[in-house]
């Protein structure tokens, strides 16, 4: 894996083992903003079929390496199919740019709230999400949690959640 990409983290496994218990095996299930592709690839065991997602090519040619199908895209803009299961662990650390060149910087960093990404992902993913579909996101205390779950287009669930230093990170488990 190159330094340009994220390389798997607490906040990854933390995603990756609620996805885990999410998974059901008819599930067409989409990994947003893949990384190194540790989640999708996880995912692959217990669903029917998953895709991936990230801006970054060096992401998207390290999902690629574990057996992941990724496209290089937009959070879901290339997308034109319904999931069941969509997955994202977004950059989520405020940043005085949201979409700066550098692969890791664009990893972790989410615009002056740093829910900026995420945010765009909320209004954008119901294109994408089955009728019952459900969508795990996660979400850090330092940049909000409760700002989502007050997020009118869904009902969120904590589904996980860890603490790390000064920092507590939750999996939501949002749903129409
Ligand atoms: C915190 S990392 C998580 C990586 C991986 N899913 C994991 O859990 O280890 C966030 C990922 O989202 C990607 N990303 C950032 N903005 C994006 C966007 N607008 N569309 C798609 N992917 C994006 C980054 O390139 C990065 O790979």
């Amino acid at each position: 894996m190159t330094r340009d990409v994220y390389p798997p983290s607490e906040d990854s496994f933390l995603l990756r083992d609620a996805a885990l218990d999410e998974a059901r095996p008819d599930d067409r299930a989409l990994e947003v903003g893949t990384g190194s592709g540790v989640v999708a690839e996880a995912l692959a065991d217990e669903t029917r079929r998953v895709v991936a997602t990230d801006v970054n090519l060096a992401a998207v040619r390290a999902a690629r390496d574990r057996g992941v199908p990724a496209v290089r895209t937009d959070l879901v803009a290339a997308l034109d199919a319904s999931f069941d299961l969509v997955v994202f662990n977004p950059p989520y650390l405020p940043s005085s740019d949201e979409t700066p060149d550098d692969g890791i910087a664009r990893a972790v960093g989410g615009g002056e709230t740093g829910r900026e990404v995420a945010e765009r992902f909320l209004d954008e993913v119901p294109r994408v999400l089955a009728p019952e579909g459900r969508v795990l996101l996660v979400a850090s205390s330092l940049s909000g949690i409760e700002e989502f779950e007050e997020n009118e287009g869904f009902d969120a669930e904590r589904v996980a959640s860890d603490r790390y230093f000064f920092e507590e990170l939750v999996v939501l488990r949002l749903t129409q």
